[in-house]
C-alpha cells in the first residue's frame, strides 16, 4: 500500500489557523435542524442549505476539510458544480461520513456503530466523488452504570477496524469517540470516562496496525454534563481536556479536531481558544471539527429565506473565522460583537 495519498491528505488538512467543518448530518438530523427554523426538509431544501454553507465566500481561509453526507456528494451548487468538486476547486478537502448510524446493545442504553460491512467498496465509490478522508462516530453514554467495559471495548475495536480499512484504501480516517454531554455528571466523571475511552481506542488502533501519523482524532472535550448543577468554567474545561489528551494520545498523531457536542457556539470557541493560551506544549495540532457550533448561527440567520442567504453566509464565515483565531489562541469574547470586516458578496 502506498502512503502517498494519506500523506498529502494529512498535509492539506493539518494547516495552522484552519479546521474541519462537519456538514454530514444524516437526512434525519438535517430534518431536525431544518424543523428548528420552520423549514420543511426535502432534497432541495437540504441542497439549498448546504449550498449556503459550502459556497460561503472565503470558506477556504478558515476551513481545510468538510465532512459530507452521502446525499450531498451528488448534489450541486447553484452554479451547477457538484459539492465535492466545488470544495476541491476552492482548496478544501472533501470527506465523507461512512458510519451508518447507531444501534443499541440489547437491553441497554449503550450503543455501537453500524457500517463495517462493505465499507471497502463504499470507500472506492466515495473516492470517485473526490473524497479523501472519512469519519466514523462512536458514542458513550455516562450514567451510573455506563459506559461499560464491554461498550468501550467494542467501540474501540470497531473504530480501529474502520480506520484500518480506510488507510488500506488511501483514505485518512477521522476517529470520533464521543463521550456524550447529556446528563448531570461532573467534569471529573467525564475526565475518567474520556481517559478510559481514549486509552482503549489507541490500544485498539495499535493492535490493528493503524498508522497513527495518518489518522485524525475527533474527540469530545472534558466537560460537565449539560444538566450538571455546578458546570465547570472555561479554564477548567480547557485544562482538564489538555491533561486528559496528554495522558492518552500519542505524540505522532498529527491533529486533534474537537466535535462541539451540544456546546453553544461561543462556548466551543472559548474552550478551544483557552487550550492554546494555557502555556502547555501541545504535541499535535489542536483544532475544531464542529457541526452545530459552526452552523447554528447561519441556520438561524437564514431561516430558509432567499433574502437571508448573504447574511447566513456572513454568519457562517464569522463563526469559522472566530474558531480559526481560537486555534491560535487569538480569540477574545468582545469579537463576538464585531463584524470582523466580513462582507457579503451576494
Ligand atoms: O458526528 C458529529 C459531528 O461530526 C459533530 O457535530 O459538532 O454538532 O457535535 P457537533
Amino acid at each position: 500500500m502506498s502512503t502517498q495519498e494519506l500523506k498529502s491528505t494529512i498535509r492539506d488538512m493539518v494547516v495552522v489557523g484552519k479546521g474541519i467543518l462537519a456538514a454530514d448530518e444524516s437526512v434525519k438530523t438535517a430534518t431536525k435542524r431544518l424543523a428548528s427554523i420552520g423549514t420543511e426538509s426535502t432534497e432541495e431544501t437540504r441542497r439549498q442549505y448546504r449550498n449556503l454553507i459550502l459556497t460561503a465566500p472565503g470558506i477556504e481561509k478558515y476551513i481545510c476539510g468538510v465532512i459530507l453526507f452521502e446525499e450531498t456528494l451528488s448534489q450541486k451548487t447553484d452554479n451547477g458544480i457538484s459539492f465535492p468538486e466545488h470544495l476541491t476547486k476552492v482548496g478544501v478537502v472533501p470527506g465523507i461520513k461512512v458510519d451508518e448510524g447507531l444501534a443499541e446493545f440489547e437491553g441497554s442504553v449503550e450503543q455501537y456503530t453500524k457500517g463495517l460491512d462493505g465499507l471497502g467498496s463504499r470507500l472506492e465509490k466515495y473516492k470517485k466523488f473526490g473524497c479523501r478522508f472519512a469519519k466514523w462516530r462512536a458514542v458513550y453514554h455516562i450514567t451510573e452504570n455506563t459506559p461499560t467495559e464491554m461498550a468501550i471495548k467494542r467501540n474501540a475495536e470497531d473504530l480501529a477496524k474502520y480506520a484500518k480499512i480506510c488507510q488500506e484504501h488511501g483514505i485518512v480516517p477521522i476517529v470520533e469517540p464521543e463521550v456524550l454531554i447529556d446528563g448531570t455528571h461532573s467534569i471529573d466523571t467525564c475526565y475518567k470516562v474520556t481517559e478510559k475511552v481514549l486509552k482503549e481506542v489507541f490500544a485498539a488502533l495499535k493492535k490493528e496496525n493503524v498508522m497513527i501519523d495518518y489518522t485524525i482524532l475527533k474527540p469530545s472535550m472534558v466537560i460537565s454534563g449539560k444538566e450538571a448543577s455546578n458546570r465547570a468554567g472555561v479554564d477548567e474545561v480547557a485544562g482538564k481536556t489538555v491533561k486528559c489528551l496528554k495522558a492518552t494520545v500519542p505524540a505522532e498523531l498529527p491533529s486533534i479536531n474537537f466535535l462541539s457536542g451540544g456546546q453553544a457556539p461561543q462556548e466551543a470557541t472559548a474552550h478551544l481558544n483557552r487550550m492554546h493560551t494555557l502555556g502547555e506544549n501541545l504535541p499535535w495540532y489542536v483544532s475544531f471539527s464542529y457541526a452545530r457550533a459552526l452552523q447554528d448561527p447561519a441556520l438561524k440567520t437564514w431561516q430558509g429565506k432567499k433574502e437571508n442567504f448573504g447574511a447566513g453566509q456572513i454568519a457562517f464565515i464569522k463563526r469559522a473565522k472566530l474558531n480559526s483565531l481560537a486555534t491560535m489562541g487569538k480569540y477574545a469574547e468582545n469579537m463576538e460583537n464585531n463584524n470582523l470586516n466580513i462582507v457579503a458578496v451576494h
